[in-house]
């Protein structure tokens, strides 16, 4: 074996040697900019730029938000979905064939929550608004990406943040727990077909101990095992200094088909994500936050699959339909999700040898209750009939409790509901 290996080595280094550098050369030669020769520094810059030629498309408007972002109005059929080959000849889907049944039922939880959702906005709305046909989309700038461990790796999850294996013999495994330093505080559900899922979770803005660290509250519509085939679709709030720079409270969406590996991104960070909607951008603030035992501001998520077509479609709030995933970036999710999980999680590298302070949702435990812990409300799943229905048998997942917890519920109002979060580093959890 490891003789085979070193002829077959030996080999490939003459090929090197007698093929590609005289090529090399010739290459350098004929072209004035010879990337080889220059320093690393400046090569690393070329490659910025061309990044951000291809993320940042020629927008019709610009609105300047006060938290010091651009949002670009881009026309509809310039997004970055339509760099994907696959969607070369796509025709837009302008609005889903159906939404679940249910969805509009006149209940007492509906009405409660409309009122309130309608005093959420995202904060560049008070510079301006994106016209008809086109979408609002957040610029990326030169140091978003520089901020990241490279330019490939910009906007995507780093590949051990593998939701965990919720499968609680496994994650009993203690190098699995522990390995990424990624923890959670979830309500989930398995063992069924799942076409959809939402819920309604308050929006606080959590204090980050490290800015490689982040704190978000979302879920999940995942599909395969969680290994390397892992399919995910995400959305929620979520604070990430490495991401966008500050520590504002931003809605964000992910998705992946190869559990983080090779596809999939946050927000339109890259190509799949099809939006058709003028009124939110990704990646944007939120304002205004819930505050301790003071005014609470909930946003509402729903994910469903349009069982016609097979696109994944996100309605956020009463009335934004934001856009859909198309079903062919997926394998498992071409068909259904396999689990629904909803709750927060936090990145603890463990600064000086102790656990982060990062907190998760407002940085209090469950117990605390209402107008003081983070909660997920009216939580539900689409099913086979496109029927919004109450979830059967909610599990709990959390790594270590005494950091972040998690604690479910059900009542009339609320329906299935959970509070979740945590201080992180405390004397229980040091
Ligand atoms: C994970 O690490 C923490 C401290 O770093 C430790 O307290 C905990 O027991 C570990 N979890 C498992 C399951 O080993
Ligand atoms: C974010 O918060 C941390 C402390 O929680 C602070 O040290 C840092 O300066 C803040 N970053 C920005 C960009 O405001």
């Amino acid at each position: 074996m490891g003789m085979a290996y070193v002829s077959r080595s030996r080999k490939k280094m003459w090929l090197h040697k007698v093929v590609f550098l005289p090529m090399f050369i010739f290459l350098c030669l004929s072209s004035l900019s010879c990337a080889a020769r220059q320093p690393p520094a400046s090569r690393q810059k070329l490659q910025v730029h061309k990044h951000l030629k291809r993320l940042n498309k020629t927008p019709v408007k610009s609105i300047q938000s006060p938290d010091g972002d651009m949002i670009d109005c881009v026309h509809i059929s310039h997004q970055p979905a339509f760099d994907h080959p696959f969607l070369k000849d796509h025709k837009i889907q302008m609005r889903p064939y159906y939404h679940p049944e249910g969805l509009y039922d006149k209940n007492k939880v509906n009405t409660e929550s409309k009122e309130r959702e309608n005093t959420i906005k995202q904060l560049w709305h008070a510079s301006g608004t994106c016209p008809e046909d086109t979408i609002p989309i957040r610029r990326t700038k030169e140091e978003d990406v520089l901020r990241a461990s490279s330019v490939k790796r910009y906007g995507k999850k780093r590949h051990t943040s593998i939701p965990m294996n919720r499968n609680i013999p496994k994650s009993a495994d203690p190098d699995l727990v522990n390995e990424s330093g990624h923890q959670h505080a979830i309500a989930y559900v398995e063992g069924d077909r799942y076409y959809g899922a939402k819920a309604t979770m308050n929006v606080w803005e959590p204090k980050i101990q490290q800015p490689n660290e982040f704190s978000l509250s979302q879920m999940w519509i995942l599909g395969g095992s969680f290994g390397e085939d892992l399919n995910s679709i995400e959305a929620g709030w979520q604070v990430s200094p490495d991401l966008y720079g500050d520590n504002n409270t931003r809605l964000f969406t992910y998705w992946t088909s190869d559990a983080y590996q090779a596809t999939g991104c946050y927000n339109l960070l890259c190509s799949g994500f099809i939006q058709i909607n003028n009124n939110i951008a990704m990646g944007a603030s939120i304002s205004p936050v819930s505050a301790y035992r003071n005014s609470q501001y909930d946003i509402s998520i729903l994910i469903w699959k349009d069982q016609k077509e097979g696109n994944w479609w996100m309605q956020f709030g009463d009335g934004y339909v934001l856009g859909y995933w198309p079903s062919f970036l997926f394998s498992y999710l071409a068909d259904s999700a396999s689990m629904i999980e909803w709750g927060g999680e936090v990145v603890n590298s463990e600064p000086d040898g102790q656990h982060t302070s990062t907190q998760m949702g407002s940085g209090r435990f469950p117990e605390e209750g209402f107008g003081k812990a983070s909660y997920f409300k009216n939580i539900q799943v689409v099913d086979k009939a496109n029927g919004l229905k109450s979830p059967k048998d909610i599990g709990t997942f959390t790594e270590q409790s005494n950091c972040y917890d998690v604690q479910t519920g059900r009542n009339s109002d609320w329906g299935h509901y959970f509070y979740y979060g945590g201080p992180g580093r405390n004397p229980n959890c040091p």
